[in-house]
C-alpha cells in the first residue's frame, strides 16, 4: 500500500536522492522546500518521472502554519530542510536558529497536530560531538581513523554541541528524541557526516567533495583553511 510521504528539504541533494527514490517505487510524495539552495533537482525530477509525479509546496519550515497544513494526513515526514553550512551559521546565528532550532520544532508540533502519529525521521549531523578530544586517531596511508570507535559512534558518545550549526542541529535532535519519550512520536535520528553523492550542488562552505570534485573541473582554486590535522570538519 502507498505511504504519504512529506519531505522538507525535499529539493535539495540528500531529499532529491530519497524522492527519486520514493517515486520510482510509487509513493505518494509531497515537497516541503522554500528552494533556497536550488530548484534544479526539481526540473531533474519532473523531468524522471513527469510534471505531476509529486506535490511541491513552495514554503519555509518557519512559517509554522504552513508546515502545520502541511503535515495532515502524513503517514511519514522526513526532515531535512535547514541551514547546512556552519560558515553561514557564523557569520548569521539568528537565521540558522530559526531555521534548524524553530523550524524543526515547528516540524515536530505539525506531526503531533497531524492526528496520523507519523513516523518522523531528522537528519541530524556529527556536529553534536563537539571536538570529541578525549576520542584517539590513528594515521592511515590514506586516512585517519578512530582507534576505539571502530564501528564509529555509539549512542552513548557525549554531547557537546560546537558552533552554532552544532547547537542549533542538536537541539532539533534532542527535541526529536524527546517528542519520542513525551507524545510517544516514532522517530528517528540519523547523526551524519559529510555526505557526497550525486545532485549535491557543493560549494566552498557546504558539500566539500562536491566543490573539489566541481572546482577541479573547472579548473577553479581549492582554498585549504585550517591547520594541518585540525580535527574539526566544516562539512555538516
Ligand atoms: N550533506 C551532509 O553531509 C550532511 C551532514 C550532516 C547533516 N546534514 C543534514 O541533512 C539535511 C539535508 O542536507 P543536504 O546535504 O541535502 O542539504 P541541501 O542544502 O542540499 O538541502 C537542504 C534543503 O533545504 C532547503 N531549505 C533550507 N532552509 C529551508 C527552510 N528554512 N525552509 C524550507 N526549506 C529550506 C534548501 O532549499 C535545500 O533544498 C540538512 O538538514 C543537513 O543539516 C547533511
Amino acid at each position: 500500500m502507498t505511504k504519504k510521504y512529506l519531505i522538507t528539504g525535499g529539493a535539495g541533494f540528500i531529499g532529491s536522492n530519497y524522492v527519486h527514490r520514493l517515486l520510482k517505487r510509487g509513493e505518494n510524495v509531497t515537497i516541503y522546500d522554500n528552494l533556497s539552495r536550488t530548484a534544479r533537482n526539481i526540473e531533474w525530477l519532473k523531468q524522471e518521472f513527469g510534471e505531476s509525479a509529486f506535490n511541491l509546496i513552495v514554503g519555509d519550515v518557519r512559517d509554522a502554519q504552513r508546515i502545520t497544513e502541511s503535515a495532515q494526513g502524513a503517514d511519514v515526514i522526513v526532515h531535512l530542510a535547514g541551514q547546512v553550512a556552519v560558515t553561514t551559521s557564523v557569520i548569521n546565528p539568528r537565521d540558522d536558529f530559526e531555521s534548524n532550532a524553530l523550524g524543526t520544532f515547528n516540524v515536530l508540533e505539525a506531526a503531533r497536530l497531524s492526528g496520523k502519529n507519523p513516523i518522523l525521521i531528522y537528519a541530524s549531523t556529527n556536529k553534536v560531538y563537539g571536538g570529541m578530544d578525549d576520542v584517539e586517531l590513528f594515521e592511515e596511508p590514506t586516512r585517519w581513523r578512530y582507534k576505539d570507535l571502530v564501528n564509529g559512534c555509539p549512542e552513548t558518545q557525549p554531547l557537546d554541541f560546537h558552533s552554532p550549526y552544532g547547537c542549533s542541529k542538536g537541539t532539533g535532535d534532542q527535541y526529536v528524541r524527546d517528542y519520542a519519550r513525551m507524545y510517544g512520536l516514532r522517530s528517528v535520528v540519523f547523526r551524519q557526516s559529510c555526505i557526497y553523492g550525486t545532485r549535491q550542488f557543493g560549494i566552498e562552505d557546504q558539500g566539500w567533495v562536491a566543490w573539489f570534485i566541481i572546482a577541479a573541473v573547472m579548473g577553479k582554486p581549492i582554498t585549504i583553511y585550517g591547520q594541518t590535522g585540525a580535527r574539526y570538519s566544516f562539512c555538516g
